[in-house]
């Protein structure tokens, strides 16, 4: 008898850990110049991470361009903008994506956002906040360059990473983005991704240009999260309406994103700030907002 309560309470105790025990990391994908990749990393980079038993949450932020849904030839029923207007439960707008990857179409709920009434913004907050403890990972995929609500999704969270190509205008345009954010906040964890290298020497000079300055300039040490070749198959995914990591998982880029999250997982405890979650960064995006 004693043995079966005990065994209860270890069973109720470690149920309770699975439905906290996430600690959801919110990251935001932005670039200062359009169509680096982003969108394409951002959906493949989930992949990647669900191959590894992470649980991750897409958020199709891009006003306007639905992106991931079509890079991963999957119709959105509902969007944010439902869920805004509380006509849908946060379950009930989460799509599913290959690998069991959960996706969320922004539609035109993020420009919604601007002038919400605070029972509406009550309830995102309260729908988007199950993602806590749910998520390992909610990725955030943003527009080119920075508005009003990028700069807001930026700021709200955990992590930014900064994409860029090695093209000398997409290179100042990450610093200028760069900038921008830390002047609004000099605490921003940023990262940088070099995407499209032709040789891992050519994006490793690419990020040493803007760390440098970064350096120089903002007394800024930016890490690197790594470097992504340019690989045609990349494109042709595109097009097959497949994400490159299923469509083609034996093509470098497949296999440069796949050694650059097993490294990240595992350095990951030492390096990063423990993530404030889900719910800090709705409450940050509501300070923000006022
Ligand atoms: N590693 C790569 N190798 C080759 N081509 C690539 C690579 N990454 C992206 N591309 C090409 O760049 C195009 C734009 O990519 P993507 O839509 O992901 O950019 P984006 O930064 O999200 O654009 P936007 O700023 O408009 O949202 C893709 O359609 C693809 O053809
Ligand atoms: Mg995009």
């Amino acid at each position: 008898m004693h043995d079966q309560a005990q065994r209860l309470r270890s069973m109720v105790a470690q149920a309770n850990r699975a439905a906290s025990g996430r600690e959801t990391r919110v990251i935001t994908i932005s670039s200062g110049k359009g169509g680096v990749g982003k969108s394409n990393f951002t959906l493949n980079y989930a992949l990647a991470l669900a191959e590894q038993g992470k649980k991750v949450v897409i958020l199709d932020a891009d006003v306007g361009f639905a992106n991931i849904d079509v890079l991963m030839g999957v119709k959105p029923k509902q969007t944010l903008a439902e869920l805004i207007r509380k006509e849908a439960t946060l379950w009930e707008i989460l799509e599913t994506g290959p690998m069991d990857i959960k996706f969320i179409a922004g539609g035109s709920g993020f420009q919604d956002l601007l002038d919400l009434q605070p029972e509406q913004f009550d309830y995102l907050v309260e729908q988007l906040g199950q993602l806590q403890g749910y998520a390992d990972y909610v990725l955030i995929d943003t527009g080119a360059g920075l508005n009003a609500q990028s700069l807001r999704l930026i700021l709200a969270a955990d992590e930014i990473f900064v994409v860029l190509t090695p093209e000398p205008t997409s290179i100042t345009d990450a610093y200028a983005l760069i900038k921008m954010v830390v002047n609004r906040d000099p605490s921003a964890h940023l990262k940088l991704l070099v995407n499209r290298a032709q040789t891992v020497g050519e994006g490793r000079e690419a990020a040493d240009k803007v760390s440098l300055v970064a350096e120089r300039f903002l007394n800024l040490k930016i890490p690197m999260l790594g470097i992504l070749p340019d690989d045609p198959n990349v494109t042709k995914s595109v097009k097959q309406q497949i994400p490159f990591y299923i469509a083609h998982p034996e093509t470098t880029a497949s296999r440069s994103l796949k050694q650059m999250i097993q490294t990240q997982l595992h350095g990951e405890a030492e390096q990063d700030a423990p993530p404030k979650g889900m719910k800090q960064f709705l409450h940050r995006m509501v300070r923000l907002f006022r």
